[in-house]
């Protein structure tokens, strides 16, 4: 009896150990979701949960270090959040609730005067809230090691720092960059705290200088106030990036471009990509080109330039909200946005004239459509090749509602290589441009775009941007342009 009752007891213990091992690796999945959902605003992908999860499991990473994943990722870094939004999200994310304004009136104070986030997120991660957080999910705290470089203290001058030779090499030169963006852009001195966040953001490549200009300076209010002409305007780009006054053929051009109908923006990025600049910005060691233009636009769905890609998902509601079908020859309904479906009218009527007729063959496909297109192409291809030609749900492009398969009048090459060999095809690539159109996925570039060629899959960007991307060679992609991440999930 006695031993049947040990036994029991063996087996009661067995199953409840059973139970909250079960339960732990629940939680700490639980604790991955929250912070996709609390930092990032969405759902976690599987991918990236399943990633996460077993570095955490695998002692790999602690909590901090996950933490520190989240916050200062790319995507987190492109929702351009303000510091009072920063500081929310901390609270959400490590504290689990809203912010008390003592406390969030305490962090905001620290950051104006120059702490960074990295050390404001720390200050959560230490917290007692937060440990009990990671008791409740079962997962190993850790903390935050500031290097010297981010655990800078706000300092009066940041022209000469006395910790690392990092933080000495380039400095001069970033130092000025920001000087500048203040005295011609803004039209005044700066201030020391704004000084000393610019050039840290710069020295920290948490923005690159295009970024900086632009979001930072060229977009504010106190720039807008000032309603500067687009003479004083290219003279301000030529003393901020390039430290000296126009030269004449050079303005011309640039005024040129903007009496083209170029957008103010595309002018500041010929600037930040100009060798010149660039000479300048590197002479004392500072290594990454300012050739990347990561701005909200890229990440904002009612922007033309939206980027969808297998690194830059859609959410699965997203639906745009101006779709229109475009008055061409289709086959079926092919919704588009509305200017992107006024240019395809366009560029159809425009290649009848040169004896091309065109065929719309699909346009806007919800993210719903995309799951039966995606699954249906698994089902008779095997994932792995589907996912060369086929993006998931969520990722396409087509649910922009800005992207068309285009075929010729046969349809015999309709997503086909072939097509690009036929006049309509041939058509398409020297001429998609000048309605704002790209070929999307050029040959060649499977490794940067995610997919094969496809020489049916035109973009709409705009003129502009569309433009500005032909005349860097047929094999440019939104990726290389914008340096933005692409390629595999
Ligand atoms: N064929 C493209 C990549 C798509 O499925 O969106
Ligand atoms: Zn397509």
């Amino acid at each position: 009896m006695k031993r049947l009752r040990k036994i029991l007891l063996i087996v009661i213990s067995l199953c409840l150990l059973n139970i909250t091992s079960v339960k732990a690796a629940d939680n700490v999945e639980e604790f991955v979701k929250r912070l996709y959902v609390n930092c990032l605003n969405r759902q976690p992908d599987a991918k990236g949960l399943s990633n996460w999860v077993k570095a955490l499991k695998t002692n790999e990473k602690d909590a901090a270090k996950v933490v520190e994943g989240f916050f200062f990722s790319q995507e987190m870094n492109n929702l351009h959040l303000s510091d009072s939004e920063f500081v929310e999200r901390c609270y959400r994310t490590l504290l689990d609730r809203r912010s008390d304004s003592k406390g969030k009136a305490n962090w905001l104070n620290k950051l104006a005067k120059g702490v960074s986030k990295k050390e404001v997120l720390k200050g959560f991660i230490d917290s007692q809230e937060f440990t009990n957080l990671c008791k409740k999910y079962g997962v190993r705290k850790g903390t935050i090691i500031l290097s010297s470089t981010s655990s800078s203290k706000p300092t009066t001058s940041v022209s000469k720092p006395a910790s690392t030779s990092s933080v000495v090499i380039g400095n001069d030169s970033i130092n000025d960059f920001v000087e500048r963006l203040y005295n011609n852009v803004l039209n005044r001195k700066s201030d020391s705290v704004g000084l000393n966040n610019w050039t840290k953001i710069l020295l920290e490549k948490r923005q690159t200088p295009t970024q900086v200009a632009t979001d930072g300076f060229f977009h504010s209010k106190e720039f807008k106030n000032r309603a500067v002409n687009n003479n004083d305007f290219v003279e301000i780009l030529y003393k901020t990036f390039l430290n000296r006054s126009s030269d004449k053929v050079g303005k011309e051009n640039w005024l040129k471009k903007l009496n083209q109908g170029s957008i103010r923006d595309s002018i500041i990025v010929g600037f930040a990509k100009s060798q010149e600049f660039n000479n300048i910005i590197n002479k004392s060691g500072w290594k990454e080109a300012s050739d990347k233009y990561i701005s909200k636009e890229l990440t904002n769905v009612n922007s033309l330039i939206i980027i969808a890609n297998k690194k830059h998902r859609l959410s699965s509601s997203y639906e745009p909200k101006d779709l229109r079908e475009p008055n061409v020859k289709k086959r079926g309904s092919v919704p588009m946005r509305k200017e992107a479906a006024t240019a395809l009218e366009k560029m159809f009527n425009a290649a009848k004239k040169d004896g091309i007729t065109l065929v719309a063959g699909s346009g806007y496909r919800s993210y719903s459509n995309q799951v039966s297109t995606y699954n249906y192409w698994v089902s008779i291809d095997g994932q792995a090749n589907a996912d060369r030609y086929s993006a998931r749900p969520g990722y396409s492009e087509h649910q922009t509602g800005l992207a068309m398969d285009i075929s010729d009048a046969s349809g015999n090459y309709y997503l086909t290589e072939a097509f690009g060999n036929t006049r309509e095809g041939k058509w398409l690539k020297n001429n998609a441009h000048k309605y704002g159109f790209i070929l999307r996925y050029p040959k060649s570039k499977e490794s940067i775009t995610g997919y094969k060629y496809e020489p049916w899959h035109f973009r709409y960007v705009g003129l502009d941007y569309a433009s500005a991307i032909y005349s860097e060679g047929e094999e440019m992609t939104l990726e290389e342009y914008f340096g933005i991440s692409g390629g595999g999930y």
